[in-house]
């Protein structure tokens, strides 16, 4: 298929095919602004203007994983771990509802300290003491975890599949398997989660075939929102010498996404921001409409490193909340007036 019908096909939200997707993930040049542009007003008609603000709270960077791809990974050494305590992360969260933040997500390592109890537990304090949505990002656990924590009042989850290339999750991923993640995903949607998914763009062996598997295997799962990233090469892993992804490729996978995605939440993510410190504006106007900025304990910060050079390390919460609104603002965009449930009557 040419571009240009490829292009159709993905204005009219058609069945997403690899036909139509391949050569709008490998657009360039005039293209590719075409394809952004499509997106962007995609966007503006399905969404509107607003762009929900998630208060992100990354509380423990334990992880019993070894993702070849992470700075959190087990055997990094040289990595300082903390976790911050039950009293720290409720105290966050009201402080993030203080500022006027509507959402928070808890984000975690894979780290069983954090048990189903003390988890629900923490989510029941910050739910009953602010009636904030809740979204988990919290890694593979058991159903009995996922549903406990639906108990409790998490409305969200957070699990990246990162690649449905089977070949290349068992490279990156040497303890985790493709179909238990794929299975995991499953489970959430079952127990009535708002789900959230995505991918890794950049990863090595990947290539636009692959990404546009992820992006059929997505919408199969029904994902509600879809949170995508370029890879950055990490000094301290085993793919430190990888070329990693670039602006660009994770531009024009946010763009397909708000064609095959109508509905979808789909964040302007930090990763953009490092590759340009306007990344997450491009996204803004390439189709993404939820930014997530950090309200992590500034001392912390520099410790959750995923991948190097991390932005708003020296800040604070009310810093990163002013600096995201003001860039919404400068894009003519409002910030969203509600906690931003995902469109389920739009999306079935
Ligand atoms: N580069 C980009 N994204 C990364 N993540 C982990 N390591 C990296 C990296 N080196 C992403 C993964 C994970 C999310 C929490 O962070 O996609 O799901
Ligand atoms: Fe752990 Fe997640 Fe990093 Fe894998 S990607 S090492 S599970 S924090
Ligand atoms: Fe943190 Fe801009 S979002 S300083």
């Amino acid at each position: 298929m040419d571009f240009i019908e490829a292009l159709r096909a993905g204005v009219e939200h058609r069945r997403p095919t690899v036909e139509w997707l391949v050569p709008l993930l490998e657009a360039e040049g005039e293209q590719e602004c075409l394809l952004l542009h499509a997106a962007d007003r995609v966007r503006a008609q399905m969404v509107g203007e607003a762009v929900h603000l998630r208060g992100l709270i990354e509380f423990s960077n334990y992880c019993r994983r070894n993702c070849l791809y992470c700075g959190l990974r087990r055997h990094n050494d040289s990595l300082e771990r903390y976790r911050l305590t039950r009293e720290e992360i409720v105290e966050t969260a009201i402080r993030a509802w203080r500022i006027g933040y509507k959402t928070v997500v808890l984000q975690s390592g894979e780290d069983f300290y954090f048990s189903t109890d003390l988890m629900a537990d923490i989510i029941c304090e910050i739910k009953s003491r602010t009636g904030l949505a809740i979204t988990l990002s919290l890694g593979e656990r058991d159903k009995s975890a996922y549903s406990a924590w639906r108990k409790a009042g998490a409305d969200r989850y957070l699990l990246r599949i990162e690649t449905t290339e089977e070949k290349i999750f068992r490279e990156i991923h040497p303890d985790d398997d493709l179909y238990e993640r794929k299975r995991g995903l499953f489970v959430l949607k079952g127990l009535g989660y708002q789900l959230g998914s995505g991918v890794m763009v950049g990863l090595p062996g990947q290539d636009a075939l692959s990404l546009a598997k992820d992006v059929i295997w997505m919408h199969e799962l029904g994902a509600e929102m879809v949170g995508i990233g370029p890879f950055i090469p990490h000094p301290q892993t085993p793919l430190r010498n990888e070329k990693g992804g670039t602006l660009e490729q994770a531009l024009r996978l946010v763009a397909v996404l708000r064609l095959v995605f109508p509905y979808a939440h789909i964040p302007a993510t930090t990763a953009m921001g490092v590759l340009d410190p306007l990344g997450r504006e491009k996204a803004l106007q390439a189709g993404a409409n939820v930014m997530m900025p950090n309200i992590t304990p500034t001392r912390v910060r520099p410790l959750y490193e995923l991948y190097p050079n991390k932005i708003c390390l020296d800040e604070n919460a009310d810093r990163c909340f002013d600096c995201a609104t003001s860039r919404i603002i400068s894009l003519n965009r409002t910030i969203g007036a509600d906690c931003g449930h995902v469109i389920r009557q739009a999306a079935s």
